[in-house]
């Protein structure tokens, strides 16, 4: 069973996605961190993330061991990596990585921005997380100064904000819901009451598919 989660920036995609996969024993991809992966090889060298072809050519070189890495969680690198991923040669580049760790027994469940609509189109559940921006940022902000970052909750907002704007608006696999994604508004719950109503949706889809 392949589950795609996806949803903008800050909307807690990753955390249901990781307990959801939990839940089902199934493996979990976080494919920002892709993405955080090329920005930051790009920064770390020393290249600007807007270098079209070194992005392209630093997504061919990635090292999936290096997902892991705590540095790719930060703001600024957040911020580089919605530009890197605007370009085509890019998302081309990660494209069949991401395919396979869907296609791998006995499941997984990808989030991200265009799992449902590009990655995994024939997903067996599409859920597409929203949340108010203010919930967004306010949860972001605490995550950050949890981790001993000084982060300002007005900045985070905007930031927040001018990513899904870019994504949202880039030509090629933007962030919007696939016609066939469950809509969980996230903005009132909590991490235990989004996991509930994610693993209600997967049971229903469940129960559709013996009906067919
Ligand atoms: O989800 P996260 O904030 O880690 O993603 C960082 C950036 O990577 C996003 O703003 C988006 O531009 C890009 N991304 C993407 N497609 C995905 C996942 C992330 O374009 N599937």
């Amino acid at each position: 069973m392949i589950i795609a989660i996806d949803g903008p920036a800050a909307s807690g995609k990753g955390t249901l996605g990781k307990r959801l996969a939990a839940h089902y024993h199934f493996r979990h991809l976080d494919t920002g961190v892709i993405y955080r992966a090329v920005a930051k090889a790009l920064i770390d060298a020393g290249a600007d993330p807007a270098d079209e072809a070194r992005a392209v050519a630093a997504a061919h070189e990635l090292d999936p061991e290096k997902f892991g890495h705590p540095a790719l969680k930060t703001r600024a690198i957040g911020e580089a990596a919605s530009v890197v991923s605007a370009f085509p040669g890019v998302r081309e580049a990660l494209l069949t990585f991401q395919r396979q760790f869907a296609a791998e027994p006995p499941g997984a469940v990808l989030d991200g921005r265009d799992i449902g609509t590009v990655i995994c189109p024939n997903a067996d559940v599409k859920i597409f997380v929203v949340a108010d921006p203010v919930v967004r940022a306010r949860r972001r902000t605490l995550e950050a100064r949890s981790r001993g970052e000084d982060v300002d909750e007005a900045v985070v907002l905007a930031d927040i904000l001018k990513r899904d704007e870019r994504d949202r608006n880039r030509p090629v696999a933007p962030l919007r819901a696939a016609a066939d994604a469950h809509v969980l508004d996230n903005s009132n719950l909590d991490i235990e009451a989004g996991l509930m109503a994610a693993i209600a949706i997967v049971e229903a889809m469940k129960v559709a598919r013996l009906h067919k």
